[in-house]
């Protein structure tokens, strides 16, 4: 594969969207929430935590990899971004000393890693939103194919809360971040071509129709990373968590 780069180095755009656009304390709240949620659907999965493998797709610098530790043997994780795979993998010798839980982290996407492992846990964490249309279909069947019986896909990403996708394309306006509206069209060619981070707010429905095709059945579904809590919802929720499991 030529070498891929991660549009938004050193994650600048989100940052700069987390602090200029949400309250920050409240955004990092609200992803621990939907990580407790999936603290307790791991809790009920049948087999023994030092047997349990999760593959950890898009890992980037490896933010994940000290909350996933408690809940499995084993992570092996795919980052394709050079910069973004090394600090992955000093992330990934610092969790493995201080935890125990073997940890291995390759830079390739799914697909390009040809051994035939299976893990009980797939987990995508703000990746697909990234991905062109034939990339996220591609990379459902892999994960459904890479997931054992009865294991579960715990993916999050944007979310559009009105069902109408919408896509993006973030970049500088000089020191400022700027979020212009495009087209479908646009962005496919922007994750092509480059010039900015294609952002693609998925529906909900479009999300479970690509995953019921790989045979991944919804199990929970909760949008997070709000503008505020209101009567208990989180208010324009930026994002949505999404457990599948196997059939
Ligand atoms: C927004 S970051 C999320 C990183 C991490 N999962 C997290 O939640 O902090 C998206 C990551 O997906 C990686 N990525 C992009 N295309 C990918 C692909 N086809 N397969 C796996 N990872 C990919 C990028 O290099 C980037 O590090």
């Amino acid at each position: 594969m030529a070498e891929y780069r991660y549009p938004d180095k050193g994650d600048r755009l989100t940052i700069a969207l987390i602090n200029n656009e949400y309250d920050s304390k409240a955004w990092q709240e609200s992803e621990a929430r939907i990580l407790d949620i999936a603290a307790d659907a791991l809790a009920q999965l049948s087999s023994k935590v030092s047997d349990r493998t999760l593959l950890d797709v898009g890992c980037g610098t490896g933010r994940l990899f000290d909350f996933f530790a408690k809940f499995v043997g084993r992570i092996e994780a795919l980052e394709p971004d050079n910069e973004r795979y090394r600090q992955a993998l000093e992330k990934g010798r610092l969790v493995e000393a201080s935890t125990g839980v073997s940890i291995s982290v390759i830079n390739e996407v799914l697909g390009d890693n040809k051994k035939d492992n299976f893990y009980d846990i797939i987990l995508s964490s703000h990746v697909i939103q990234h991905l062109g249309q034939a990339q996220v279909v591609e990379l459902f069947k892999t994960m459904a194919r890479k997931l054992k019986p009865g294991g579960l896909l715990l993916l999050m990403t944007t979310y559009a809360d009105d069902s109408q996708e919408k896509f993006y394309c973030e970049s500088w306006d000089s020191e400022s971040r700027k979020s212009r509206q495009i087209s479908f069209e646009e962005f496919e060619n922007i994750f092509r071509d480059g010039g900015g981070l294609p952002v693609r707010m998925f529906s909900k429905e479009s999300v479970v129709k690509m995953a019921a095709a790989v045979k991944l059945k919804l199990t929970e579904f909760h949008p997070f990373h709000g503008k505020s809590i209101e009567n208990g919802e989180e208010y324009q929720p930026r994002d949505a968590f999404y457990i599948f499991v196997k059939e």
